[in-house]
């Protein structure tokens, strides 16, 4: 995988020569493959799906459940009735915290972890204060890991919900799903998984890792924004009800009450991003054309660089741990100096990061940062970027002498 021969697959870096984009992990840049894929929908093949009896909605129709289709095998289901289109992966945690609130009681425990992203942790909160029942979260190392025997003990409690990232958008700690997933079953447990950083860097197959939903986030993985996969395994969705109500969901209506459809239409009600969706799929196939163990290798081999030559500029703290089990994402910050700050005179120098908490409170709060300049890598980015991002930070560590601690 050459990242210099798939950056000529973005228009972004032909529009913007010299930005240097590592901000990936809010929202990926798009291949050509993709754009088309979109304008040629919406040019020569758009209609309503499941309404139409004529040929293009029937066409459409088809291109619709075919990006299904192929989510599914992107993900590793095994039947693409496990997977429901959703807007983000905010919608998809939502869904799932309204239909599985019929599962809580007072009393009961919902649990997470403290390097939840507030999507994946807001919804439970909400769940747990309509219904009654306990929010708890899985403490965080101080090299940025899940404590593990926290975990185990939380377990023995008897949570009816544990719901986790697969890779942290702060720290780039990759969780280990497998082992969190089925300990987390065996104590009976609806295990959801917030792989809205991991869907587009790593392998994937929901099936083998034990989860029983999966929750991705399409606009992170080279998809447009307005549609992303939603796994979860059949029996599930066919136990559970419906998020939000209206056309397309339902089998039959009077006036009285009405009757819901077989998922996945049970959970998409009214019409969906089914373009966005087609669009998606081609996203997919873009990233398992790259091969995705060599995005993830490239990845950390980029992080790993990141890391060592960050660790030279004096006074920059850096999150997260190292290993195998980091991602493609570092946070830092020099103490003293507003992470907003820093993030203004990269971008001065044509370098796109993120600044403040990223949607991660109280593990900011947790870790004693008020908040973190972040940066993130993707398939397109080279080790330049990451050389470019360094001789910054050495810069600025010089202009902000006087206000860094
Ligand atoms: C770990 C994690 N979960 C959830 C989300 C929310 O994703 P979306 O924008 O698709 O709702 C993000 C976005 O940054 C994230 O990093």
């Amino acid at each position: 995988m050459d990242p210099q021969v798939l950056r000529k697959d973005f228009p972004i870096f032909e529009a913007h020569p010299e930005l240097v984009f590592l901000d990936s992990a809010a929202s990926s840049q798009k291949p050509r493959a993709v754009l088309e894929a979109l304008t040629r929908f919406y040019a020569t093949r758009y209609a309503n799906v499941h309404r139409g009896g004529y040929a293009l909605s029937e066409a459409a129709t088809e291109a619709y459940e075919d990006a299904r289709k192929t989510l599914a095998r992107f993900l590793g289901a095994r039947d693409p009735r496990e997977v429901v289109f959703v807007r983000n992966a905010t919608e998809g945690v939502n869904l799932l915290a309204h239909a599985l609130g019929g599962r809580v009681d007072p009393g009961d425990t919902i649990l997470v972890t403290e390097m939840e992203h507030h999507a994946n942790l807001v919804p439970w909160q909400q769940l747990a204060a309509h219904t009654g029942a306990q929010l708890k979260a899985v403490p965080v190392t101080e090299e940025g890991r899940l404590d593990l025997e926290a975990f185990d003990r939380l377990l023995a409690e008897g949570p009816k919900i544990v719901a986790f990232s697969h890779m942290s958008n702060v720290l780039g700690t990759v969780n280990p799903v497998a082992e969190l997933a089925k300990k987390a079953r065996a104590a009976g447990a609806v295990v959801v998984v917030d792989g809205a950083q991991a869907a587009p860097h790593l392998p994937l197959n929901v099936a083998e890792l034990g989860a029983d939903f999966y929750v991705t986030s399409g606009h992170k993985m080279l998809g447009p924004t307005g549609a992303s996969a939603l796994w979860g395994r059949l029996e599930l969705w066919q136990e559970l009800p419906p998020f939000l109500t209206g056309g397309g969901m339902i089998e039959e209506v009077t006036l009285e009450e009405s009757r819901f459809a077989e998922p996945p239409a049970r959970f998409e009600a009214g019409t969906p991003p089914f373009a966005e969706a087609v669009a998606l799929a081609e996203a997919a196939r873009y990233l398992e054309n790259a091969g995705r163990e060599a995005v993830f290798a490239h990845d950390q081999a980029l992080v790993r660089r990141a890391l060592a030559k960050l660790k030279e500029v004096p006074g920059l703290k850096l999150l997260g741990p190292e290993g195998p089990d980091r991602g493609g994402v570092v946070s830092f910050y020099f103490p003293g100096l507003h992470a907003h700050d820093l993030a203004t005179f990269l971008a001065e120098r044509g370098i796109a990061v993120r600044s403040g908490h990223h949607c991660a409170q109280p593990l900011h709060r947790k870790l004693g940062a008020p908040a973190t300049t972040r940066a993130s890598f993707y398939l397109y980015n080279t080790e330049d970027d990451v050389d470019r991002l360094a001789e910054a930070l050495i810069e600025a560590r010089r202009f902000f002498d006087a206000w860094i601690a």
